[in-house]
């Protein structure tokens, strides 16, 4: 078989190392790889490049994705999906690996309900925010990322009896923020799916202050809406770039404005750090390491049965396929067990 493969969406680490383990097991079972460059926009424009055992070696601790990425969808490109379809056929391709999250998987989820297209889907993004499985890749380092500038933070924090607000990553879900927030020993921790209130994380504080503690540590994620006591909620959002065509709202800036917010109520020094992009950069944590190569080999296991239409998922410990359907149905959100854990160090 000649199998291509692509990584679209956000980079995360980790994606090399699916790249070098799907690559690995297909040569052994005796097939051909190729490259598809930068996501979708490598099937609509006919970018392609081989891939061969010396562009696999060394892969494993490498950040980014040597195959580049884009958020460009076929379906909203004129002509884009007829376009992808003869590429696939003039590049005599049998089979795809799509590694991506809920965009990229849904699009070939799309592809294979109305194309019968030969895909498998590897689930990706440092915000684990996928429903259909336990973990994505990319999520572990993120989350150890987080921690060392919390802890970081911390120390700072204490020198000059400070409020350090942290905004993390996650788009709509919190979950960067809770693991980071419950390994770095957050005093609050503000996500979309629990958003306390601006006044009583400030009260929060205001105890925690006069309970004897003269710093603290605030933990806040990208997508959280600024909620009031009034009932009024603001979205620190720009608008979607032209270049992203799943039309996401460009996140970033609640944790400057919770900052204000904080200093403001409650008159203690507060200073803001954005993590940003260093989330995502990078070597891959031994974890990541180990679930992108698990799930890499199991890709690679489907593609070589011919079983499509599946995407790859970490149950319990165990590796397993789901249909892609449903590993891009919804939306992992933080349950309310989880934020428990975080809450219960609050003050
Ligand atoms: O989905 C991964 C992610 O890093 C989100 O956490 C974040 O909101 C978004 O991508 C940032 O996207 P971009 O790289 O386009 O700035």
């Amino acid at each position: 078989m000649r199998i291509g493969i692509l990584t679209g969406g956000g980079d995360c680490p980790g994606l090399n190392a699916v790249i070098r383990a799907v690559g690995k097991r297909s040569f052994d079972n005796g097939h051909e790889m190729v490259a598809v460059r930068e996501g979708w926009r490598g099937f609509v424009d006919g970018i392609f490049a081989p891939l061969g055992r010396r562009e696999i070696s060394g892969l494993l601790p490498r950040g980014g994705t040597i195959l580049g990425t884009s958020r460009t969808n076929p379906f909203k490109v004129d002509g884009g999906v007829d376009a992808a379809l003869a590429h696939f056929a003039s590049e005599h391709l049998d089979a795809l690996v799509a590694i991506g999250g809920e965009d990229t998987l849904g699009v070939a989820a799309r592809l294979y309900r109305e194309h019968n297209f030969p895909v498998v889907g590897v689930p990706k993004t440092i915000d684990n925010d996928l429903s259909g499985t336990d973990y994505t890749f990319g999520f572990d380092t993120a989350v150890t990322i987080a921690t060392e500038a919390i802890d970081r933070l911390h120390t700072t924090a204490e020198s000059h009896n400070r409020v350090m607000v942290v905004e993390v990553m996650g788009r709509h879900t919190g979950w960067i923020a809770v693991m980071s927030g419950i390994a770095g020993g957050a005093d609050a921790i503000l996500i979309p799916e629990h958003p306390i209130t601006v006044e009583d994380a400030c009260a929060q504080l205001m105890k925690r202050h006069a309970g004897g503690k003269d710093f603290s540590i605030v933990v806040v994620s990208e997508g959280y809406e600024l909620t009031y006591a009034s009932g009024d909620t603001k979205l620190v959002a720009g608008e979607a770039r032209a270049t992203d065509q799943f039309g996401h709202v460009v996140l970033g800036g609640v944790g400057d404005a919770l900052a204000r917010e904080i200093e403001h109520r409650t008159g203690f020094e507060t200073r803001v750090t954005v993590l940003g992009h260093v989330q995502r950069g990078g070597t891959p944590t031994p974890r990541d390491r180990v679930l992108a190569t698990r799930y890499g080999l199991k890709a690679a296991d489907l593609v070589h049965e011919g079983t499509f239409g599946r995407m790859v998922a970490l149950h319990g410990d165990s590796i397993v396929d789901i249909s892609l359907d449903e590993g891009t149905a919804e939306l992992k959100t933080v349950p309310d067990e989880w934020y428990d854990v975080a809450r219960a160090f609050f003050w």
